[in-house]
């Protein structure tokens, strides 16, 4: 019989996701506060509830299965809800991880305390709750801190402070962007960054995705942490990659998780991985539809959701079947007001571009960034050498033009 999948989130990162999953043939139920939301066009059925508010959701998602139809698995899409599915499981009886092990994932602290105590490497760490304590963790911090809430996501109210003079704007940054008041502040670990993403099967780490994350920007925005896109496969060596692969695999013991999805922010420091944290999720930002799928010829996407369903998941799936070169960028404009796009078009049909998507319209307010959420739009180029892939990139973004004009002028 057709399996009946409920996925969190069907906004517009969350729309390709959707399609993947639809075109397996189950019956897909998708949720989501907005009524509009461009994913639903991919699914069966909609259950229209905020998947951020479990008070809300887990209801919502209870009454679907008790009076619409039976669900068989839970998962979500783009969205920061690990917790918020593990209780909708629960409640259901389906597969999943459990609430105790999700809710390690929405806690940085709690997370990074499991990471200690199981001896996984992980930069240096404090719960913060005045000034005072701030100032005395960074004077033993000799390339600064970073200062960030413990419950948020995509670097929001995150900032990287070398001065003593930063430390109380970026705390109160931080607190204003945690839903529950509570900062936190963690030595800044020099090195190259990765993501990862990795499908956890009977305690065996795949991890199948695995990014260079690129910081160029890492100064000009600085303090705040603006991501500008990854690079796969990785460049750096087969040990540090390696030691990439065996942090996530020393994480999914330390949490005592044995079938799911564990998302990666790694940093390589004296050729030696630590864990930065961990999402028990598939990645937002295109990461799992668009990039891995491009890399690799495997997807995250479709594992998560048999795991969900708990049907089983094949070697072969968690293969990676070849590896081409893929160059992800994100489009920062001059900060103003957004005049003229143009080059779109052009930019989609050069050879070695992938995808693209112009989220910026004309009279829209360009900020400086805070968080790679401040972009006015993002390029994937692949190709089978990273020169090639590089090239095609260049030249997109050489075409796609977004003028702005100051916004006081
Ligand atoms: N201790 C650290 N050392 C170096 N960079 C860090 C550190 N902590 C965070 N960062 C950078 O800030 C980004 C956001 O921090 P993170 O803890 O991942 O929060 P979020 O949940 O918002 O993604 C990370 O991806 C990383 O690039
Ligand atoms: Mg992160």
């Amino acid at each position: 019989m057709t399996k009946t999948l409920l996925v969190l989130g069907a906004g517009v990162q969350a729309v390709e996701g959707l399609r993947q999953l639809a075109e397996q043939g189950w019956y897909i139920v998708g949720c989501d506060g907005d009524g509009e939301a461009p994913g639903f066009a991919h699914c069966d059925d909609q259950i229209i509830a905020s998947v951020y508010h479990a008070e809300e959701c887990v209801p919502a998602a209870v009454t679907y299965h008790e009076t619409q139809k039976s669900i068989d698995g839970v998962m979500c899409l783009a969205v920061d809800t690990p917790h918020i599915v593990a209780r909708i499981a629960e409640r259901l009886g389906l597969p999943g991880l459990p609430v105790e092990i999700a809710d390690l994932a929405v806690d940085k602290i709690a997370m990074k305390s499991r990471f200690t105590a199981h001896d996984v490497p992980t930069p240096r760490f404090e719960a913060i709750s005045s000034i005072t304590e701030l100032e005395a963790f960074a004077d033993g911090s000799p390339d600064g801190v970073v200062v960030k809430p413990v419950d948020s996501r995509g670097s929001k109210g995150v900032s990287w402070v070398r001065e003593h003079g930063g430390l109380a704007l970026a705390f109160d940054h931080a607190r204003a962007w945690s839903p529950s008041s509570r900062v936190m502040v963690e030595e800044f670990t020099n090195g190259p960054q990765l993501s990862t993403e990795s499908i956890i099967v009977d305690g065996v780490a795949h991890t199948i995705g695995i990014s260079d994350r690129n910081y160029e920007f890492l100064e000009t925005y600085a303090p705040h942490i603006v991501e500008n896109g990854g690079d796969l496969p990785s460049t750096l060596s087969d040990a540090e990659v390696d030691s990439a692969r065996n942090i996530i695999q020393a994480v999914a013991e330390a949490f005592g998780m044995l079938n799911g999805i564990i998302k990666g922010d790694i940093v390589i420091h004296d050729n030696r991985a630590q864990v930065i944290e961990v999402a028990l999720r598939l990645s937002g930002g295109y990461f799992c539809t668009y990039e891995i799928p491009l890399n690799t010829g495997a997807s995250t996407v479709i594992p998560t959701a048999k795991l969900a369903l708990g049907l089983p998941v094949t070697a072969t799936e968690l293969t990676p079947r070849f590896q081409r070169h893929v160059i992800q960028r994100y489009i920062f404009p001059i900060p103003g007001h957004v005049l003229s796009i143009s080059g779109v078009l052009e930019a989609a049909s050069l050879p070695g571009v992938a995808y693209s998507e112009i989220w910026a319209k004309p009279g829209d307010r360009i900020t400086r960034p805070e968080n790679a959420g401040g972009s006015a739009g993002v390029v994937m180029t692949c190709a089978d050498t990273r020169d090639e892939a590089l090239d095609a990139m260049r030249q997109a973004m050489e075409t796609i033009k977004v003028e702005t004009v100051p916004a006081d002028g």
